[in-house]
C-alpha cells in the first residue's frame, strides 16, 4: 500500500482569477488541494498561483511541459520557486527530459526554500486511443503495454507517479510499484452523467482502485453546492480506500 497521502484535488478550470477566488471563498478553513490547469495559468500566469498559496491551499500545477530537457528544466527551475505542490510533464518527452525536468524542479524549489515538490508525468491522454496511437503516432504495441512502459519509465527517471484513470491505478501499483503515486481524473459520483470523459468511475470505487488522488472537475465547480459536493467526493473516496469508516 502507497504511503502517500491520499486526497481530492479540485480541478480550477475557470477562465480567470475573479470566477477562481468567488468559487473559493466558501472553503475558506478547508484548504482544500486544487488543480491549476493551462487555462487559468495562461491568462492569469504565475500570480496565480501564489494567490491561491497564499491563501493556504495545496497546488497542483497542471501544465504537461514537454520540450528538450535543458528547456525544460530551466522551465522547472521556476516553477520549484513558485511553490507548487505538484507539477508534471509528458513522459513521450524521454527518460532523460524527465531526469532534468525532476533536477530542475528539486534545485528551484530548494534554493526558494520551498518543500521538495511531487513530479508526475502523463502516459498516454485519455483523449488518445489504441486507433490514434498506431495511426497518428505510429506506437503499435496495445495501450496498456505503452502505459505501463511510460509509467516504468518516468520512475527510472526518479518522478513520483503518472496522471492516469483510475482503472489503471491497480495495474500500475503492480507493475511499478505501490510507493508510486497514481492521480486520477475521470472520476463522478454514482447519480451523474459522464459527460465528455469516455471512462469513469465513483470516488468511493477510485479509493477502492488505490488511486492516490482524485481529480475532480465539474462535479464539485457546477455543483449546486461545491462545499458539500468537495465533502462527499472526500468521504466516499477516503472511505473506498479504507481511511475512513462511514
Ligand atoms: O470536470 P472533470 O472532472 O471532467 O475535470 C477533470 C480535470 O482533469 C480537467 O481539468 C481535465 O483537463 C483533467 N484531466 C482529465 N483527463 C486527463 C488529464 C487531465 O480529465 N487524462
Amino acid at each position: 500500500m502507497a504511503t502517500f497521502e491520499k486526497d481530492v484535488i479540485i480541478a480550477l478550470d475557470f477562465p480567470g482569477k475573479e470566477e477562481t477566488m468567488r468559487f473559493l471563498a466558501p472553503f475558506e478553513g478547508m484548504s482544500p488541494y486544487v488543480k491549476i490547469g493551462m487555462e487559468l495559468f495562461y491568462s492569469e500566469g504565475p500570480d496565480i498561483v501564489r494567490a491561491v498559496k497564499d491563501m493556504g491551499l495545496k497546488v497542483f500545477l497542471d501544465l504537461k511541459l514537454h520540450d528538450i530537457p535543458n528547456t525544460v528544466k530551466m522551465a522547472m527551475e521556476r516553477l520549484g520557486a513558485l511553490g507548487v505542490d505538484i507539477t508534471n510533464v509528458h513522459a513521450a518527452g524521454t527518460v532523460r527530459m524527465m531526469e532534468y525536468a525532476r533536477e530542475g524542479l528539486l534545485e528551484g524549489a530548494a534554493k526558494a526554500g520551498n518543500k521538495a515538490p511531487l513530479l508526475i508525468a502523463v502516459t498516454q491522454l485519455t483523449s488518445t486511443d489504441q486507433q490514434r496511437m498506431e495511426e497518428d503516432l505510429l506506437i503499435k504495441e496495445d495501450m496498456p503495454k505503452v502505459i505501463q512502459h511510460y509509467a516504468a519509465n518516468a520512475k527510472k527517471a526518479g518522478l513520483d507517479g503518472v496522471v492516469c484513470s483510475p482503472l489503471e491505478s491497480p495495474i500500475i501499483h503492480e507493475t511499478v510499484g505501490a510507493d508510486f503515486l497514481t492521480v486520477t481524473p475521470g472520476v463522478r459520483f454514482a447519480d451523474e452523467s459522464a459527460q465528455d470523459q469516455a471512462r469513469v468511475t465513483t470516488p468511493e470505487k477510485a479509493g477502492q482502485f488505490g488511486s492516490n488522488f482524485i481529480v475532480v472537475g465539474r462535479s464539485i465547480t457546477k455543483a449546486e453546492d461545491p462545499v458539500a459536493a468537495y465533502k462527499k467526493a472526500r468521504t466516499e473516496f477516503l472511505s473506498g480506500a479504507g481511511l475512513l469508516t462511514v
